[in-house]
């Protein structure tokens, strides 16, 4: 028999049994790539929608827009925001240069802020709030991320749940992004959101997200049995986005897809948001 001592010595002082590292270089570079040759060509409106609050759309939205070098566009007034996300308090927000300069000054060239590793913002502001109660403010701010969209390729995130200015964005958008963790009350909220005009603009792409085990067929069922009264609703589902995933630098500011010094879990989560990313913008190489 092994003496207790000996057996502790030997756990401690072994190195580690190697894990086994299996990671896919070649779709790594291949969805790269894509990515890069999709943004050199793309203009467009990607809006990113939800009910719920935490369900990962600034999560999705900031990554899109950090890997296809497009300019997101904060339409949140809220702290949980992109703003803060990427490392701005609404305090130092010039408001000329925040998504409300949408509308206060129609037609002005916006400007947005730019940052290491993150991607270009036109940030959120608290006056949002108010404007959203203004149906024509939210026409002119959905006009002007129109207009930004013939230039470049835009991300806007959004305040969560359906409101005027969502609503206005989903209308001139190309393509409607929606993350979904799939659990019954996510579900419930997607009909609700439906009902309340998440499809009413571009095709509505569903990525689930924060997945935990393999989507089962009774949640595939429930959720085709919601979408089936909507036609601009993609079929195929967006790359399912797993639980585990790790998103933050140290800082927390720069996008997952951009990270300069990435370590095998960065690598891993990258490679499922740009799965992810190439399903939302597969309906927009269609229709540029
Ligand atoms: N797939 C994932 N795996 C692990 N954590 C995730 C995942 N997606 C999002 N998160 C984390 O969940 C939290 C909420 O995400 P996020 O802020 O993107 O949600 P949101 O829908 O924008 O929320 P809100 O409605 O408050 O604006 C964040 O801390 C984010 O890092
Ligand atoms: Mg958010």
């Amino acid at each position: 028999m092994v003496p207790r001592m000996a057996l502790a010595m030997t756990v401690t002082t072994d190195p580690a049994p190697p894990r086994p590292v299996t990671f896919d270089w070649d779709e790594l570079n291949r969805l790269v790539r894509w990515v890069h040759q999709f943004a050199a060509a793309a203009r467009g409106l990607i809006v990113v929608g939800g009910d719920k609050g935490g369900v990962g759309k600034t999560t999705v939205a900031y990554e899109l827009a950090g890997a296809l070098g497009a300019v997101l566009v904060d339409l949140d007034w809220t702290g949980g925001s992109a703003t803060y996300k990427w490392g701005l308090d609404f305090e130092r927000v010039n408001l000329a240069r925040s998504a409300a300069g949408l509308h206060l000054m129609p037609g002005h060239a916006v400007r947005p802020y730019r940052g290491p590793s993150r991607p270009d913002l036109v940030p959120g502001h608290p006056v949002l709030e108010n404007l959203e109660r203004d149906d024509s403010a939210c026409r002119a701010i959905a006009a002007g991320l129109r207009e930004l969209a013939r230039t470049r390729l835009v991300v806007a995130d959004t305040h969560p749940g359906m409101n005027n200015l969502t609503r206005a964005a989903v209308r001139e958008s190309d393509v409607v992004a929606s993350p979904v963790p799939l659990r019954s009350g996510e579900m419930r909220a997607l009909t609700k959101m439906l009902k309340d005009g998440l499809a009413s603009g571009g095709p509505l792409v569903i990525v689930p997200n924060m997945i935990r085990t393999p989507l089962s067929k009774r949640k595939l069922d429930r959720l085709t049995a919601i979408l089936e009264p909507y036609p601009n609703v993609v079929r195929d589902l967006g790359n399912p986005i797993s639980a585990s995933t790790v998103w933050e630098d140290r800082d927390g500011t720069s996008a997952v897809t951009l990270q300069r010094r990435a370590g095998i879990d960065t690598l891993r989560a990258r490679l499922e948001m740009l799965r992810a990313i190439v399903d939302i913008c597969r309906p927009l190489t269609v229709a540029a």
